[in-house]
């Protein structure tokens, strides 16, 4: 069976991106990352992207207005075009609809670094260390219209020092996500991870997941 084709959407620096595509480049990783697409064009992401040899997008949101659905069927349009099969969100700041959530349900995942469901949305180093917890980490999950839910694929944490700032519990968060962005992409490439069989094993709690 071919390999999986993989869009990355990032709007940033893009370092998930970058581990997605360097385990990619094992011959047993059943996907490849064939596209890298950036809602903003000065995404630091973009360029290490190009250097590593693959194909890279534009789609800026601003020219769309608040018509979010409209930004949505060009980039769906992109993907058609690369035949994607697997889209995965790397840092990619916008909210999606529902109309883009159900048209990839199931083949899009997101990486978000906390143990959803705790903290979701922004800052969640900050919050972590407000609240005091002693574990902290990072989550891959299936996409869902809700945001920062969805059954969770892969989930790893990392014990908070005494004397960790944001800064160096996001360093030590970032080497999680680095690690189980590829273990989850494969398990949902190899089909061993689905949103059919989560959702029943993995209910969200709690309104998340
Ligand atoms: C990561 O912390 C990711 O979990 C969050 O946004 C950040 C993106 O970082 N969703 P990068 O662009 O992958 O370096």
């Amino acid at each position: 069976m071919g390999k999986k084709r993989v869009a990355v959407l990032i709007s940033g620096r893009g370092s998930n991106m970058t581990a997605l595509i360097e385990a990619a480049r094992a011959n047993d990783y059943p996907a490849e990352i064939a596209l890298v697409v950036s809602n903003r064009p000065e995404a630091a992401g973009l360029s290490r992207a190009r250097e590593a040899g693959v194909a890279t997008a534009i789609v800026d949101h601003r020219p769309f207005g608040e018509d979010r659905e409209a930004f949505e069927r060009a980039l769906d349009a992109e993907l058609r075009a690369q035949r994607i099969d697997l889209v995965c969100l790397a840092g990619f700041m916008r909210l999606l609809t529902p109309w883009f959530v159900t048209r990839w349900s199931g083949r899009m995942l997101n990486i978000h670094p906390s143990l959803l469901p705790q903290f979701k949305g922004l800052d969640t180093h900050r919050l972590a260390l407000e609240a005091g917890v002693k574990q902290h980490g990072a989550t891959v999950h299936f996409v869902v219209p809700e945001m920062d839910a969805g059954p969770i694929v892969a989930q790893d944490s990392v014990a908070v020092r005494e004397d960790d700032t944001e800064a160096t519990l996001a360093a030590r968060v970032l080497e999680v996500e680095h690690r189980i962005y590829p273990q989850a992409l494969r398990a949902l490439a190899e089909g061993r991870a689905s949103l059919a069989s989560s959702s029943k094993e993995n209910a969200p709690r709690e309104g998340g997941a």
